[in-house]
């Protein structure tokens, strides 16, 4: 394994490579790696001829309260774990390497920002958004590789490669889970033991609301209010939202129709964890997928 911190050179060996005909799979993270961003390598491994992981804690994706400066960061273990997995390039650029003057273009992102997570966090899917496009143009993958469990960073996604005509395909990859269902997350680990036995209840009240939607309920509020009351009596932590949304349009739905999102974020003493899931929705009844 490479580690590249010029765009330059990153550029340079992707020359190279497209030159050989070499597919190439790409891992977009802020790095301390965990095991949703193995699982993200390990598919791109599999699928592609090679592949580079970025690691770039990218400020523009912070508000002005967030804690860019104290994000987690572990570069030697990232490495390593990078290697473990396969790994051909690390692309791993400073701050001043990735905005070195300041930019006179950003992306602004128009649709499915308002909503979720995005809605507390004004402005930030534009700075992904920014960072991606530049990352994009410096790696030009095959295919890029992203967690459903961040939906709505799917969604914004989706919009930007289709908008912007990148050629890349882009794999959205399934939820990890624990035994118990709860979605793995580096989080977990700040939960109370008492709430870590009562998170388990967020996926249990989406699976509710699938089996609900199986048989027949199509009404987006009884299936919110589904998830909010089995989640409410499960555990003593505070529901942040419950939301049903077409996929990955993110607008309200007047009925459960075609690929809709069913999320949810809640709030433990410590920490906040969101999951969701994903269905296709037809008019027959038992019609989800
Ligand atoms: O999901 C993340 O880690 C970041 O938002 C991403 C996609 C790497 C862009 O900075």
């Amino acid at each position: 394994m490479r580690v590249i911190t010029t765009i330059h050179e990153m550029q340079n060996e992707i020359k190279t490579q497209k030159s050989l005909s070499k597919s190439v799979g790409f891992v977009p993270t802020m790095g301390f790696l965990h095991e949703g961003h193995l699982t993200l390598l390990k598919k791109a491994r599999l699928e592609n001829d090679i592949v580079v992981l970025s690691i770039f804690v990218n400020p523009l994706q912070f508000g002005p309260a967030e804690d860019f400066s104290t994000y987690p960061r572990d570069f030697n273990r990232d490495k390593s774990l990078a290697e473990c997995e396969g790994v051909d390039f690390l692309f791993y650029p400073s701050v001043e390497e990735m905005y070195h003057h300041s930019s006179s273009v950003r992306v602004v992102v128009q649709e499915r920002t308002d909503v979720l997570c995005g809605k507390s966090r004004p402005g930030h899917f534009d700075g992904v958004a920014t960072v991606l496009t530049k990352l994009f143009n410096i790696v030009l993958p095959t295919k890029a590789y992203f967690g459903i469990k961040d939906a709505q960073q799917v969604a914004v996604v989706e919009g930007l490669i289709t908008d912007f005509n990148f050629p890349i395909e882009l794999i959205a990859v399934d939820i990890v889970r624990e035994e118990d269902g709860l979605a793995k997350s580096s989080r977990n680990v700040n939960l109370l033991p008492e709430e870590r036995r009562q998170a388990a209840v967020i996926y249990k009240s989406l699976i509710a609301a699938k089996a609900a939607i199986e048989g027949g309920e199509r009404d987006p509020q009884v299936i919110k209010s589904l998830v909010s009351a089995m989640i409410t009596s499960g555990f003593k932590g505070q529901i942040d939202y419950v939301e049903v949304y077409s996929y990955p349009q993110l607008k309200d739905l007047a009925k459960l129709d075609g690929t809709c999102i069913i999320a949810a974020a809640v709030k433990f003493s410590k920490v906040r964890l969101i999951d969701n899931i994903i269905l296709e929705v037809s008019q027959e009844i038992g019609g989800a997928k």
